[in-house]
């Protein structure tokens, strides 16, 4: 058995999503879905539920009015978002309680949200459709999933890839010598195993590679950026790739010097505000 193999198979041990966000994501994925529909899937789950309509109302949207009504947060913030919503809290709360003495949660949290804000602060520059931009910060802040997977199914192994990077190894280099596969193949497996859409996963696989990007190109090369930006940026998570993201990438995606400038600038406060969507969406 292959060690990639072997992996899916501790992951595929792992709970499966809950059930309610499995429909959820089912109902939203089908484009002839109505906010009423996926109102109705999520009625089922109070506690689904309240923790959609907390993450509406924290300080993450900064709405003016509260709402307390779930079709009108639906319709307010498209089924999309919606869904996204969904799949955070169900993917944060999964591993609320995973720690290790060697894998700085908080490090790794802030790392994730930066490349989230990032990234959708991107996804504004690029005119993508302000129904898709929540994807962009949902996809910054899943990345990296597949590490949290290695401390919940390795946590053993942590032991032997801590000291590689710190020797200078890139995490991917120590992941690959001590398991035989990377964050990213392992977050991918978990990904498939909770059935969450393709996007989300190609990103989680390919953002690192982003020469084999490709149906979600765009989100996933936001992604790749965003990590190498706020790995250069005291951003980043030990081991985490801070060469220069390529000249061409950037170019591809009409994200320029300016643009980094500025998002950097806002970075700190948007990531306050993102804290809040962290805390509801896990607790
Ligand atoms: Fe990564
Ligand atoms: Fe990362």
């Amino acid at each position: 058995m292959l060690p990639i193999d072997k992996i899916i198979a501790n992951v595929d041990k792992l709970p499966s999503l809950p059930t309610s966000v499995a429909k959820v994501m089912e109902v939203a994925n089908n484009l002839k879905a109505s906010p009423n529909d996926l109102s109705n899937v999520i009625k089922v789950d109070p506690v689904l539920t309240a923790k959609v309509l907390k993450l509406i109302n924290s300080a993450y949207f900064s709405l003016p009015d509260q709402i307390t009504n779930l079709n009108r947060a639906i319709i307010l913030l498209g089924v999309n978002t919606i869904k996204n919503l969904a799949i955070s809290t169900a993917v944060i709360g999964q591993f609320s309680k995973t720690k290790h003495k060697l894998f700085d949660m908080d490090k790794y949290w802030k790392h994730c949200m930066a490349v989230g804000v990032m990234c959708k602060k991107f996804s504004e520059k690029m005119g993508v459709d302000r129904r898709f931009r929540e994807e962009y910060f949902i996809a910054g802040l899943l990345h990296d999933i597949g590490e949290i997977v290695i401390v919940e199914i390795f946590p053993d192994k942590l032991e032997q890839i801590a000291p590689r990077i710190q020797a200078g190894a890139t995490l991917e280099e120590a992941e690959r010598d001590i398991l035989g596969a990377t964050h990213a193949e392992i977050g991918a497996a978990l990904g498939r195993h909770w059935k969450i859409s393709d996007n989300l996963v190609a990103v989680i696989e390919e953002h690192h590679d982003p020469q084999i990007a490709g149906e979600h190109a765009q989100l996933v090369l936001s992604v790749y950026v965003s990590n190498i930006i706020c790995n250069q940026n005291a951003y980043g998570m030990p081991g985490g790739s801070a060469a220069p993201a390529a000249p061409e990438i950037m170019a591809k995606l009409g994200i320029d010097e300016a643009t980094i400038t500025e998002t950097l600038g806002h970075l700190e406060e948007e990531l306050n505000k993102a804290m809040s969507f962290l805390k509801t969406a896990g607790g």
